[in-house]
Order: C-alpha cells, then structure tokens, then sequence
C-alpha cells in the first residue's frame, strides 16, 4: 500500500505523524525514473534530483526512507558515478539485514518517487597524488564516482575489486571494458581466494615516487586489513567507510602516516573505535535536561541516550545506525554545549558546537537547548 503526499506520487506507506516528521527534518520526494538489475542481487535506482542538488564529491551518499511496518527506517545509498542530472545508487538485496534493502526490491515498483535526503559526503576522498580503490562487493558503489573523478583528472590509480562471484559483482564488466585491466583487477575468491591486499598494495604503491592514499570499502575484514598494514606505514595511507546491515554506508577512518591532505586531515578511527571521543567528553554519564525547541524540557537519565528520552517522551526523532556513525539523527544545538560522541563530525564541527549527533553524544552541564 502507498500513500500520496500533498499530490505527488506514491513514495510508500508512511504514518503521517513520521511523514510530518520526515518532510520537516529535510527530507524530500524525488522522482524514481528507473529501475534495473546491476547483478545478482543488486537493484539499480536513477532518480531525478529536481531541486535537490545532485552530488558535488564524489563518494558521498543520499538519505532514503523506508517504511517499514516498526516505522520509517533511514538507510544511506552511495552515489554511483553517472550522468549529472540524476542521482544513481546501488541496493544490495541483504537477506540478513533489517529488512529496508528487501522492501526496496520488493516494492519500488509500485512507487514513483523515494523520500531522499543529501546527497552528503562522509567518506573523503581528495588529495592529487597516486590512489588504489579496494571495493569489497557492494563496496564498489562510493568507488565507482571516485575512479572517474580520479580518471578524468588524470590521477594515477589503479583499482582492486574484490568479489566472490563474477555474477555478484556490480560494475565489473564496464569497468574492465571503460579502462582496461592495467587499471582495474578483478579477484573472485570463489576461485583465487582470499587476496592479499596489503602486498597487492605494495607492489602498486612502491613503483611511484609520490605517497599513495588508499580508498576501500566493503566487509570490515577487508577494511581493517589494510588500516592495520599501513597503520605506521611512511607513504601508504588508508581511507575506508563502512558498510552497516542493508549496505548502508557509515563512517569513514583514516589511518596511515602518508603525506595526502584528504588522508592527513582528520582522523575519525578514535572515536569510531572507542564510541566515547569527543572534544569534551566528561566520562561520566550524567543526567541531564534538554529543552526542545517549543520551550518544553525532556529528562535524559544517566543510563539512556537523547534519542531514547525523547521517543519515551513521545518525541518522534529521525536515527538510523543508533551508533554515531551515519549522521542521520544530527540536530541543531540552540543554547549549550555537546559532549561529542559521534564519529561523523570533524574535530573542527565537534568544537563549534553547532550541532550533535543525539544517537550518542551528551549535554556538558545539565542542560542543551536542541532544535527539536
Ligand atoms: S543515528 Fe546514526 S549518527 Fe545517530
């Protein structure tokens, strides 16, 4: 079943108090203009931007929400590389997710637009010198905006796509075909195994006289694989983002000693490793008041996050990873200061203090006036 909104087309079942809340907190219908099987498993959406801006760096990712039956669920979609007036994402089927990635295979064809938030970059990618992508199966999709970005610059580069199946593995035939196999590797560990990305790393890396960054994404082991091989590495520096359930893209880490300026920027792995790093952190849970934007006050004990309060108190609030890694639950800081948790902010939003990630972070003090 769909509902309509406000005359557009049919976005999906949502309750109206979350459409009220969706709507109000950014996001927007966006026209589906089609639909098509990438590979196995894998659904490729175009949509239309129409007034939302198409994505400016490559890697970044759009908000979708999807309704399902315990309320909307907002999963995050890298942007694939593609023509400039749409907005392209890849959806792996999860037969083990949360059930977002499956309600969009079964059910987009009975909808003509999806509510989409962003496009936002979260993952990083910069600098000029030598680059090697690592994609882990659905890990591909930030990649692919980054190689042609890399491509069209000029960038030295080279790309390792890792895959159990061929049939499985989205992109791999074009981009074999668009830039040959000097620049792309393709590794199926159903018949190769398990590759060993740090050596395939350094063999690239050590024929160029200039600090090579190193973008990955996909299944964790592949990722810290390589952030653990370059760790204290002099040249060699890692850039990675996460996967969560239903291939929802999180947070970025960086590691690595290498000279790159996107790689030597910020370093998010802290906080991401530990969930207790920010600018202020007071160690102790305190109890805490936040006041809402209506002057009304919400207690947050000791034990319970913002986000927690505020939906015992009947406050419907956005949050997807519930983690600080995603950014979906970010919110406006209208009086007072966060103790920051999150692994989303830089250092430098962390000390402005103009918004926090309410899935994890604190009030310092007893009281935080949020935009809510
Ligand atoms: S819900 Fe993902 S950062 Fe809060």
């Amino acid at each position: 079943m769909t509902v309509t909104l406000l005359g557009s087309p049919a976005i999906g079942d949502f309750d109206g108090i979350d459409l009220d809340m969706l709507i109000r907190q950014g996001f927007r219908p966006v026209p589906v203009d089609r639909i098509r099987t990438l590979a196995s498993e894998v659904l490729g959406i175009d949509l239309i931007p129409g007034e939302v801006a198409p994505a400016s760096v490559p890697g970044s990712h759009v908000e979708v929400a999807v309704p399902l039956p315990d309320g909307p669920a907002i999963r995050h979609y890298s942007l694939l590389a593609g023509a400039a007036n749409r907005l392209r994402v890849a959806v792996l089927r999860e037969r083990h997710g949360r059930g977002a990635s499956a309600w969009l295979h079964e059910n987009l064809d009975s909808c003509t637009s999806l509510l989409i938030r962003g496009p936002r970059d979260t993952f990083g990618y910069g600098g000029t010198g030598p680059a090697y992508f690592v994609a882990g199966g659905i890990g591909i999709t930030p990649l692919t905006a980054m190689i042609s970005a890399a491509a069209s610059s000029g960038r030295d580069w080279h790309l390792l796509y890792v895959g159990r199946q061929q049939e499985s593995m989205a992109f791999a035939d074009d981009l074999v075909t668009e830039f040959d196999s000097s620049r792309v590797t393709v590794h199926i560990t159903e018949a190769a195994g398990r590759p060993d990305v740090v050596s395939a790393v350094e063999d690239w890396a050590s024929s160029r006289n200039e600090p090579t960054t190193v973008f990955t994404c996909g299944p964790v082991p592949l990722m810290r694989a390589l952030e653990v091989g370059f760790e204290q590495h002099p040249s060699i520096s890692v850039i990675s983002e996460a996967f969560d359930e239903d291939n929802e893209a999180g947070a970025s880490t960086q590691v690595g000693s290498g000279l790159s300026s996107a790689a030597s920027s910020v370093s998010r792995s802290d906080s991401a490793t530990n969930g207790a790093t920010g600018t202020e952190s007071v160690g102790i849970d305190e109890a805490f008041i936040v006041e809402l934007g209506d002057g009304s006050e919400v207690e947050v004990p000791s034990e319970c996050t913002i986000i927690d309060a505020l939906n015992r108190a009947g406050v419907h609030t956005l949050s997807s990873c519930q983690k600080g890694t995603c950014g979906t639950c970010e919110t406006a800081i209208l009086d007072g200061r966060a103790d920051h948790r999150d692994s989303v902010l830089s250092d430098e939003e962390h000390a402005a203090q103009e918004t926090m990630m309410i899935c994890v972070s604190r009030a310092c003090g007893k009281r935080i006036a949020l935009d809510l």
